[in-house]
């Protein structure tokens, strides 16, 4: 159970999906809206991810993103939501200080918007952050391989561990399930390195460029919908709605100017 989400998709739900052999979906998700539409949808989790950062808060990236800003995402989509379980995302600087700073960031989530689980990024050198959220009671789920709070140390948006470099995931992925995180996810890693971890640990992995071998996939919600202008490769747009939008709002525009919107259905008497 995750406790702090109850009547909600739990841990233990999770697990039992891995059990069955049933592949399941993650979607980021930011607000109000998508939160209520993916709920009904009966996407299993919703992750307030930090890539808010550069799909709605308008940074280059992750990095400037804020504990503060992302809590009031975290609470929306808490809120809007009955079945899934939200997690929200650790956002860089706010957990790699000590065991301690992560754990006052966690509380903050939990007490602040009620989400039902954590996500930090990194392997070995987040042990630590990881054991002391779990002894508190709250559940963490780890990420690894492309890390994108690393970027600049990892020299840009690269797929990670190829050759001889699986070897530091398998052992990153290991070092997290014993320390007793309930997912990973794996961000472009090589299939087959994504297939062989899946298959050696017993928590589910969730895939984004990880190949079809993961037991859930997780996409950034934007990307999804075609509302991203530059579409990463990892990513499948299942509709356009950038063009909807945007055909919309010149709809609307040409409307007005032609004296066609509002009609006298859109008006009172
Ligand atoms: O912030 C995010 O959206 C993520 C997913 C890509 C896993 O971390």
């Amino acid at each position: 159970m995750s406790g702090a989400q109850s009547g909600r998709i739990s841990i233990a739900d999770l697990a039992a999906k891995k059990k069955a052999g049933q592949r399941w979906a993650m979607l980021t998700c930011y607000e109000q809206i998508t939160a209520e539409i993916f709920d009904q949808a009966q996407i299993p989790v919703l992750l307030v991810g930090d890539s808010a950062g550069n799909n709605f808060l308008g940074f280059e990236n992750t990095i400037p993103v804020t504990v503060d800003e992302l809590i009031p995402m975290a609470r929306a989509v808490v809120s809007a939501s009955k079945q899934a379980m939200v997690v929200a995302d650790f956002p860089f600087g706010s957990y790699e200080s000590s065991a301690e700073q992560a754990l006052e960031t966690g509380v903050r989530f939990f007490k602040e918007a009620k989400v039902g689980a954590v996500k930090l990024e990194g392997g070995v050198k987040v042990v630590p952050q990881i054991e002391k959220l779990i002894a508190a009671g709250i559940p963490v789920m780890g990420h690894l391989g492309l890390t994108p709070q690393s970027v600049h140390a990892l020299g840009g948006f690269k797929v990670q561990g190829r050759g001889d470099d699986g070897d530091r995931i398998i052992k990153d992925a290991k070092a997290l399930a014993a320390a007793g995180v309930f997912a990973i996810v794996l961000e472009a890693v090589p299939a087959q390195l994504a297939a062989q971890i899946t298959a050696e640990l017993s928590i589910p992995t969730i895939g984004i460029g990880a190949g079809g071998g993961c037991d859930a996939q997780v996409l950034v919600w934007t990307d999804l919908m075609g509302l991203t202008a530059k579409m990463p490769k990892l990513a499948k747009a299942y509709r356009n709605l950038r063009k909807e939008m945007n055909d919309a709002a010149i709809e609307f525009a040409q409307d007005v100017a032609a004296g066609r919107f509002p009609t006298e259905e859109q008006s009172f008497k």
